[in-house]
């Protein structure tokens, strides 16, 4: 049932191409390059005329969320707010008609995604669900539902849910750019031209799987690790701390880059693992600057960009390049190292990789 693989999770991390694949058949038409979204077009008039969106969902959807928040806002033009589903409930948030609130669930059961949903609801917003789950509850109770194909996903630490999660909100900020003329055809045909090639590429960073496990074996005794990264880089270092926490028991932060010398700095030490995220082009030169702020503090620096970037092996111990794709699409590739050195941590560790301590697959309570 494993199909060869050790553990769950690492199957789904190597399934990913395929997942991305599915989940992007039928709504990327190869021959006009244009997003096709049915599930969206029967009330199209709501979703040009929003006022606003919002974002619930927990953990690693959540993180998903955070990626989706910087696509619609970039290339729709609306105003997005997120929060995690165990707050937002709680703050009295006003969303009312004529507003969205996105909920993003693998499981579609998540207690806390659920009562979000039904909060706003309640509030008179339309609900649009992305999830993985046909008939789960979010799926019978959302107005409009957005399937991610990603299969069956066993492994506790989300993988393949993920990086479909993220999928959907790029078919998603294009396909609503399109509708309401905020994206420049230029950037569309990349964009869709690099969505096309995507479950290829993230193949080529799989590839690559032995440096990220001679990494991980540098660093096996550590008890601490930090990633740091800006704009989506930064969304995706939070992804990647939470794995590392939640299957290898490293602790593990996440920040903004230029937030480290805001108190965090003091704890870069030497020896101590920073993962660094450079992927986006117009940041480059405020990363570089932050990692040879760590750099000077003798920490141990993996560094991720896009190939071509040079200049990053003079400031990081270790590089991992991703193949290009246009750069707002870095995520989907940058994330896959990320799960590789957490899954691969765990092993080496000698861990539960596939069920760890304290977690549940699914979190049906509050
Ligand atoms: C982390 C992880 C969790 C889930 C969260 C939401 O690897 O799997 O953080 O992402 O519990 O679950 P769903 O997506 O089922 O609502």
């Amino acid at each position: 049932e494993k199909g060869g693989y050790a553990h769950f999770m690492q199957k789904e991390i190597f399934e990913q191409p395929k997942a991305l694949r599915d989940t992007l058949a039928g709504r990327l038409d190869l021959e006009s390059l244009e997003v096709k979204l049915p599930e969206i077009e029967a009330n199209l008039s709501y979703y040009q005329n929003l006022n606003r969106i919002f974002i619930s969902a927990c953990g690693t959807a959540y993180h998903a969320g955070l990626v989706g928040k910087y696509l619609l806002e970039k290339l729709v033009r609306i105003p997005v707010e997120i929060d995690v589903a165990s707050e937002f409930r709680y703050r009295d948030p006003l969303i009312k008609e004529g507003d969205l609130l996105i909920v993003i669930s693998q499981s579609g059961e998540t207690a806390d995604t659920l009562a979000a949903l039904r909060e706003a609801k309640k509030r008179g917003a339309r609900v649009l669900a992305v999830t993985n789950v046909v008939g789960s509850s979010v799926s019978r109770e959302a107005d409009d539902v957005i399937y991610t194909w990603a299969g069956p996903e066993i492994a506790v630490a989300s993988t393949k849910a993920y990086t479909t999660q993220l999928l959907v909100m790029y078919l998603l900020a294009l396909y609503l750019g399109r509708a309401k003329g905020s994206i420049e055809e230029k950037l569309y045909k990349e964009m869709v031209q690099g969505l096309k090639e995507i479950p290829q590429k993230v193949q080529e960073v799989l590839d690559a799987e032995a440096k990220v496990i001679e990494f991980a074996k540098k660093h096996l005794t550590k008890e601490d690790a930090f990633f740091i990264g800006r704009g989506l880089d930064f969304a995706v270092s939070l992804e990647g701390q939470l794995k590392l926490k939640e299957i290898s028991y490293i602790h593990a932060e996440a920040y903004a880059a230029g937030e480290l010398k805001h108190g965090t700095l003091a704890l870069i030490v030497k020896d101590v693992p920073v993962i660094a995220l450079a992927t986006q082009e117009a940041l480059f030169e405020k990363m570089l600057s932050n990692i040879k702020e760590v750099n000077a503090r003798e920490a141990t620096i993996l560094g991720i960009a896009f190939e071509g970037k040079k200049e990053l092996a003079k400031v990081t111990d270790d590089q991992i390049y991703l193949p290009r794709v246009p750069e707002l699409l870095a995520p989907i590739l940058a994330v896959v190292p990320l799960q590789l050195l957490a899954y691969h941590m765990s092993v080496l560790r000698g861990n539960d990789v596939d069920k760890p301590r304290n977690l549940a697959k699914s979190v049906t309570v509050e």
